[in-house]
């Protein structure tokens, strides 16, 4: 999933800062999708990777069910070689689709979160139920 990551960070569009993200997503249904970072002339328009990858998780599916993200992987490229977390408005959105556990790479190896770790006492859609 790391290696998937990272790939997919190769892949990002980043004139502005220069900072390639990837993530890679394992759903339930067994797929793996990845995304990237996509910046803007307009700043505050640039997708991140993980909602890139989320947004192309629910357009691929093959059937109505919305997808279940059981893992994500997230890596950045920083220059001082720590571990890239997911920024907070993409926490929430991963939450969304049930995300499961946070992979991202440290020193060189995979380091695993619980999700309610990174995001404690999240909303999500469950609040919104009678
Ligand atoms: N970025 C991501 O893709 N994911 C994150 O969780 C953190 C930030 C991107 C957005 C922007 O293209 C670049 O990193 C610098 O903020």
């Amino acid at each position: 999933m790391i290696d998937l990551a990272r790939r997919a960070a190769g892949k990002a569009y980043v004139p502005y800062s220069g900072f390639p993200v990837g993530a890679a997503l394992l759903l339930a249904d067994g797929r793996v999708v990845t995304g990237c970072n996509v910046e803007n002339a307009s700043f505050g328009m640039t997708i991140c990777a993980e909602r890139t990858a989320t947004t192309r998780s629910v357009v691929s599916r093959a059937t109505a069910e919305q997808p279940r993200i059981e893992v994500a992987a997230v890596v950045g490229l920083k220059a001082d070689g720590q571990p890239c977390y997911p920024c907070g408005a993409c926490r929430q959105v991963l939450h969304e689709f049930g995300c499961r556990t946070l992979v991202v790479e440290a020193d060189g190896s995979p380091r695993a979160h619980d999700y309610a770790e990174i995001l404690p006492h999240a909303f999500g859609p469950q609040d919104l139920e009678d």
